[in-house]
Protein backbone atom coordinates (compact mmCIF):
# COMPACT_ATOMS: atom_id res chain seq x y z
CA UNK A 1 0.00 0.00 0.00
CA UNK A 2 3.24 2.13 -0.58
CA UNK A 3 2.61 5.32 -1.61
CA UNK A 4 -1.29 6.19 0.28
CA UNK A 5 -1.62 9.92 0.42
CA UNK A 6 -4.73 10.42 2.52
CA UNK A 7 -6.33 8.71 5.29
CA UNK A 8 -9.44 6.56 4.30
CA UNK A 9 -12.19 5.83 6.89
CA UNK A 10 -14.23 3.09 5.66
CA UNK A 11 -17.90 1.87 7.05
CA UNK A 12 -18.34 -1.78 6.54
CA UNK A 13 -21.77 -2.78 7.19
CA UNK A 14 -23.38 -6.04 5.99
CA UNK A 15 -26.35 -7.86 6.32
CA UNK A 16 -28.85 -5.71 7.26
CA UNK A 17 -31.86 -7.86 6.05
CA UNK A 18 -35.05 -5.39 5.11
CA UNK A 19 -37.64 -7.61 5.38
CA UNK A 20 -36.49 -10.30 8.24
CA UNK A 21 -38.91 -10.63 11.37
CA UNK A 22 -35.62 -9.56 13.48
CA UNK A 23 -34.98 -6.69 11.58
CA UNK A 24 -35.37 -3.57 13.81
CA UNK A 25 -36.53 0.34 12.42
CA UNK A 26 -34.60 1.19 15.84
CA UNK A 27 -31.40 -0.27 14.91
CA UNK A 28 -31.78 1.17 11.32
CA UNK A 29 -32.16 4.60 13.06
CA UNK A 30 -28.88 4.28 15.13
CA UNK A 31 -26.93 3.05 12.35
CA UNK A 32 -27.97 5.93 10.46
CA UNK A 33 -27.26 8.85 13.16
CA UNK A 34 -23.85 6.70 13.53
CA UNK A 35 -22.63 6.52 10.35
CA UNK A 36 -23.61 10.38 9.98
CA UNK A 37 -21.71 11.25 13.16
CA UNK A 38 -18.78 9.14 11.97
CA UNK A 39 -18.60 10.80 8.47
CA UNK A 40 -16.60 7.77 6.53
CA UNK A 41 -15.44 8.19 3.14
CA UNK A 42 -16.81 5.38 1.88
CA UNK A 43 -19.04 2.60 3.30
CA UNK A 44 -19.38 -0.75 1.69
CA UNK A 45 -22.31 -3.08 2.04
CA UNK A 46 -21.39 -6.57 1.77
CA UNK A 47 -25.11 -8.15 0.99
CA UNK A 48 -27.70 -9.68 2.14
CA UNK A 49 -29.99 -6.48 1.83
CA UNK A 50 -33.25 -8.11 2.20
CA UNK A 51 -34.35 -11.25 3.63
CA UNK A 52 -36.40 -12.96 0.44
CA UNK A 53 -35.22 -10.78 -2.46
CA UNK A 54 -38.73 -9.42 -2.79
CA UNK A 55 -39.47 -5.80 -4.13
CA UNK A 56 -41.01 -4.02 -1.06
CA UNK A 57 -37.63 -5.58 0.74
CA UNK A 58 -35.95 -3.55 -1.92
CA UNK A 59 -37.61 -0.70 -2.03
CA UNK A 60 -37.10 -0.20 1.93
CA UNK A 61 -33.36 -1.16 1.29
CA UNK A 62 -33.01 1.26 -1.19
CA UNK A 63 -34.51 4.23 0.78
CA UNK A 64 -31.98 2.80 3.27
CA UNK A 65 -29.02 2.91 0.87
CA UNK A 66 -30.27 6.28 -0.33
CA UNK A 67 -29.51 8.19 2.87
CA UNK A 68 -26.23 6.23 3.15
CA UNK A 69 -24.99 7.53 -0.38
CA UNK A 70 -26.00 11.00 0.77
CA UNK A 71 -23.17 10.53 3.91
CA UNK A 72 -20.36 9.20 1.17
CA UNK A 73 -19.52 7.04 -1.72
CA UNK A 74 -21.04 3.34 -1.09
CA UNK A 75 -20.04 0.01 -2.80
CA UNK A 76 -22.55 -2.79 -2.43
CA UNK A 77 -22.65 -6.60 -3.25
CA UNK A 78 -25.92 -9.03 -2.85
CA UNK A 79 -25.52 -11.85 -1.17
CA UNK A 80 -27.49 -15.37 -0.48
CA UNK A 81 -31.34 -13.56 0.50
CA UNK A 82 -30.94 -11.19 -2.05
CA UNK A 83 -30.57 -13.41 -4.79
CA UNK A 84 -33.69 -15.22 -3.55
CA UNK A 85 -36.92 -15.08 -5.84
CA UNK A 86 -35.13 -13.69 -8.33
CA UNK A 87 -34.16 -10.77 -6.38
CA UNK A 88 -31.05 -10.19 -8.68
CA UNK A 89 -33.76 -8.34 -11.00
CA UNK A 90 -34.69 -5.88 -8.27
CA UNK A 91 -31.11 -5.68 -7.05
CA UNK A 92 -29.76 -4.37 -10.31
CA UNK A 93 -32.65 -2.21 -11.41
CA UNK A 94 -32.92 -0.64 -8.06
CA UNK A 95 -29.31 -0.62 -6.33
CA UNK A 96 -26.81 -1.17 -9.28
CA UNK A 97 -24.55 -4.18 -10.59
CA UNK A 98 -23.88 -6.76 -9.13
CA UNK A 99 -19.62 -6.76 -9.91
CA UNK A 100 -17.68 -3.83 -10.01
CA UNK A 101 -14.33 -1.92 -10.26
CA UNK A 102 -13.81 1.27 -8.44
CA UNK A 103 -10.18 2.57 -8.91
CA UNK A 104 -9.79 5.64 -6.28
CA UNK A 105 -6.87 7.43 -7.76
CA UNK A 106 -6.38 9.90 -5.14
CA UNK A 107 -5.46 7.40 -2.40
CA UNK A 108 -4.32 4.89 -4.76
CA UNK A 109 -7.04 1.90 -3.58
CA UNK A 110 -9.06 -0.80 -6.11
CA UNK A 111 -12.04 -2.04 -5.09
CA UNK A 112 -13.83 -4.75 -6.47
CA UNK A 113 -16.90 -6.14 -5.41
CA UNK A 114 -18.25 -9.58 -6.57
CA UNK A 115 -21.36 -11.52 -6.44
CA UNK A 116 -20.91 -14.83 -4.66
CA UNK A 117 -24.50 -15.47 -4.97
CA UNK A 118 -26.87 -18.03 -6.86
CA UNK A 119 -30.45 -17.97 -7.15
CA UNK A 120 -32.44 -19.38 -4.45
CA UNK A 121 -29.54 -21.35 -2.88
CA UNK A 122 -27.99 -20.17 0.21
CA UNK A 123 -24.18 -21.71 -0.91
CA UNK A 124 -22.44 -19.21 -2.77
CA UNK A 125 -20.03 -19.82 -5.64
CA UNK A 126 -17.97 -17.44 -7.90
CA UNK A 127 -17.77 -19.19 -10.59
CA UNK A 128 -14.74 -19.84 -13.28
CA UNK A 129 -16.17 -16.26 -15.38
CA UNK A 130 -15.98 -14.42 -12.47
CA UNK A 131 -12.74 -15.34 -11.49
CA UNK A 132 -11.45 -14.92 -14.85
CA UNK A 133 -12.78 -11.42 -15.11
CA UNK A 134 -11.33 -11.06 -11.20
CA UNK A 135 -7.90 -12.46 -12.44
CA UNK A 136 -7.97 -9.59 -15.38
CA UNK A 137 -9.04 -6.89 -13.15
CA UNK A 138 -6.57 -7.62 -10.49
CA UNK A 139 -3.73 -8.23 -13.21
CA UNK A 140 -4.40 -4.27 -14.42
CA UNK A 141 -4.35 -2.35 -11.10
CA UNK A 142 -1.12 -0.80 -10.96
CA UNK A 143 0.96 -2.56 -8.37
CA UNK A 144 1.66 0.60 -5.83
CA UNK A 145 -2.14 0.46 -5.52
CA UNK A 146 -3.90 -1.21 -2.94
CA UNK A 147 -6.68 -3.92 -3.33
CA UNK A 148 -9.44 -4.21 -1.91
CA UNK A 149 -11.91 -7.30 -2.88
CA UNK A 150 -15.60 -7.59 -1.71
CA UNK A 151 -18.15 -10.61 -2.03
CA UNK A 152 -20.88 -11.63 0.54
CA UNK A 153 -19.78 -15.22 1.84
CA UNK A 154 -16.58 -16.59 3.65
CA UNK A 155 -13.97 -16.89 2.53
CA UNK A 156 -12.71 -19.52 5.24
CA UNK A 157 -14.38 -21.21 8.10
CA UNK A 158 -15.53 -18.30 11.05
CA UNK A 159 -15.17 -19.11 14.62
CA UNK A 160 -18.67 -19.07 16.55
CA UNK A 161 -20.33 -19.48 13.22
CA UNK A 162 -21.84 -22.91 13.75
CA UNK A 163 -22.17 -26.15 11.29
CA UNK A 164 -19.40 -25.32 8.12
CA UNK A 165 -22.42 -24.46 5.31
CA UNK A 166 -23.97 -22.31 3.08
CA UNK A 167 -20.07 -22.05 1.92
CA UNK A 168 -18.57 -20.68 -0.97
CA UNK A 169 -17.69 -24.12 -3.06
CA UNK A 170 -15.18 -22.65 -5.23
CA UNK A 171 -13.30 -20.67 -1.90
CA UNK A 172 -10.42 -23.02 -2.34
CA UNK A 173 -9.43 -21.18 -5.98
CA UNK A 174 -10.80 -17.92 -5.43
CA UNK A 175 -8.32 -17.96 -1.95
CA UNK A 176 -5.51 -18.66 -4.18
CA UNK A 177 -6.49 -16.41 -6.91
CA UNK A 178 -6.66 -13.19 -4.41
CA UNK A 179 -2.73 -14.98 -2.91
CA UNK A 180 -1.41 -15.01 -6.04
CA UNK A 181 -2.49 -11.13 -7.03
CA UNK A 182 -1.34 -9.75 -3.87
CA UNK A 183 -4.88 -8.98 -2.72
CA UNK A 184 -4.37 -6.69 0.74
CA UNK A 185 -8.08 -6.31 2.14
CA UNK A 186 -11.45 -8.78 1.73
CA UNK A 187 -14.76 -7.92 3.02
CA UNK A 188 -17.62 -9.84 3.77
CA UNK A 189 -20.24 -10.81 5.83
CA UNK A 190 -23.30 -13.73 5.54
CA UNK A 191 -23.27 -15.75 8.97
CA UNK A 192 -23.93 -12.60 11.41
CA UNK A 193 -20.22 -13.51 12.96
CA UNK A 194 -17.68 -11.18 12.51
CA UNK A 195 -14.50 -11.90 12.07
CA UNK A 196 -10.72 -10.78 11.50
CA UNK A 197 -8.17 -12.67 10.01
CA UNK A 198 -4.75 -12.59 8.36
CA UNK A 199 -3.51 -14.81 5.28
CA UNK A 200 -0.46 -14.88 3.40
CA UNK A 201 -0.30 -10.75 4.43
CA UNK A 202 -4.02 -10.39 2.99
CA UNK A 203 -5.98 -9.48 5.50
CA UNK A 204 -9.95 -10.98 5.46
CA UNK A 205 -12.64 -9.04 7.54
CA UNK A 206 -16.02 -10.12 8.14
CA UNK A 207 -18.70 -8.01 9.34
CA UNK A 208 -22.00 -9.19 11.89
CA UNK A 209 -25.62 -7.79 11.20
CA UNK A 210 -26.15 -4.63 11.68
CA UNK A 211 -30.04 -4.70 11.99
CA UNK A 212 -30.77 -8.06 12.67
CA UNK A 213 -31.43 -9.70 15.82
CA UNK A 214 -30.56 -12.90 13.84
CA UNK A 215 -27.40 -13.78 16.01
CA UNK A 216 -25.59 -16.78 17.01
CA UNK A 217 -24.82 -17.63 20.49
CA UNK A 218 -24.04 -14.59 23.00
CA UNK A 219 -23.16 -12.14 19.54
CA UNK A 220 -24.82 -8.27 19.17
CA UNK A 221 -25.84 -6.44 16.24
CA UNK A 222 -22.54 -5.01 15.33
CA UNK A 223 -20.47 -3.36 12.04
CA UNK A 224 -16.74 -2.84 10.81
CA UNK A 225 -14.42 0.59 10.93
CA UNK A 226 -11.45 0.55 9.05
CA UNK A 227 -9.36 3.49 9.01
CA UNK A 228 -6.70 3.37 6.43
CA UNK A 229 -3.45 5.50 5.99
CA UNK A 230 -0.05 5.22 4.20
CA UNK A 231 1.52 2.61 6.93
CA UNK A 232 -1.44 1.28 8.26
CA UNK A 233 -4.79 0.24 8.98
CA UNK A 234 -7.26 -0.30 11.79
CA UNK A 235 -10.02 -2.14 12.46
CA UNK A 236 -12.89 -1.42 14.85
CA UNK A 237 -15.88 -3.22 15.63
CA UNK A 238 -19.03 -1.18 16.33
CA UNK A 239 -21.56 -2.35 18.23
CA UNK A 240 -25.10 -0.75 16.70
CA UNK A 241 -27.38 -0.76 19.98
CA UNK A 242 -24.98 1.58 22.22
CA UNK A 243 -22.85 3.01 19.22
CA UNK A 244 -19.52 1.53 21.13
CA UNK A 245 -16.44 0.55 19.05
CA UNK A 246 -13.76 -1.55 20.41
CA UNK A 247 -10.25 -2.24 18.61
CA UNK A 248 -9.89 -5.54 16.77
CA UNK A 249 -6.67 -5.60 14.72
CA UNK A 250 -4.09 -3.64 13.67
CA UNK A 251 -2.44 -4.27 10.32
CA UNK A 252 1.06 -2.63 9.35
CA UNK A 253 2.01 -2.48 5.61
CA UNK A 254 5.00 -3.66 4.59
CA UNK A 255 7.17 -3.64 1.42
CA UNK A 256 8.59 -6.81 0.43
CA UNK A 257 9.83 -8.19 -2.37
CA UNK A 258 6.70 -8.89 -3.94
CA UNK A 259 5.04 -6.17 -3.23
CA UNK A 260 3.16 -4.70 -0.38
CA UNK A 261 2.47 -7.45 2.33
CA UNK A 262 -0.26 -6.52 5.37
CA UNK A 263 1.27 -7.65 9.03
CA UNK A 264 -1.06 -8.00 11.64
CA UNK A 265 -0.71 -7.22 15.15
CA UNK A 266 -3.15 -6.90 18.29
CA UNK A 267 -5.27 -9.60 16.90
CA UNK A 268 -8.77 -10.08 18.63
CA UNK A 269 -10.98 -12.83 18.41
CA UNK A 270 -14.26 -10.27 17.21
CA UNK A 271 -16.68 -12.75 17.95
CA UNK A 272 -15.72 -12.54 21.86
CA UNK A 273 -15.78 -8.58 22.05
CA UNK A 274 -18.67 -7.09 24.08
CA UNK A 275 -19.27 -3.21 23.91
FE1 LIG B 1 -27.34 -12.72 6.39
FE1 LIG C 1 -25.89 -14.58 3.86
Amino acid sequence: MEGYNMEKNIVHISDVHFGDPTHSDDLVSKLKSQVEEENPDVIILSGDLTYSGFINEYLEAKEFIEDLKSAAETYIVPGNHDARNVGLEHFRNLIGDTNFVKIDRSCKLAVIGLNSSRPDVDDGNIGAFQLKWLKSKLERVPKNFGTMVIFHHHLIPIPQSGRERNILLDSGDLLQLLIDEGVDIVLGGHKHVPNVVTLEGMAVINAGTATTRRLRGTGLPCYNQLILNEVDMEANLVFTESGIKRNVANYTFVETDSGVKIHSYNHKAAFRMKP
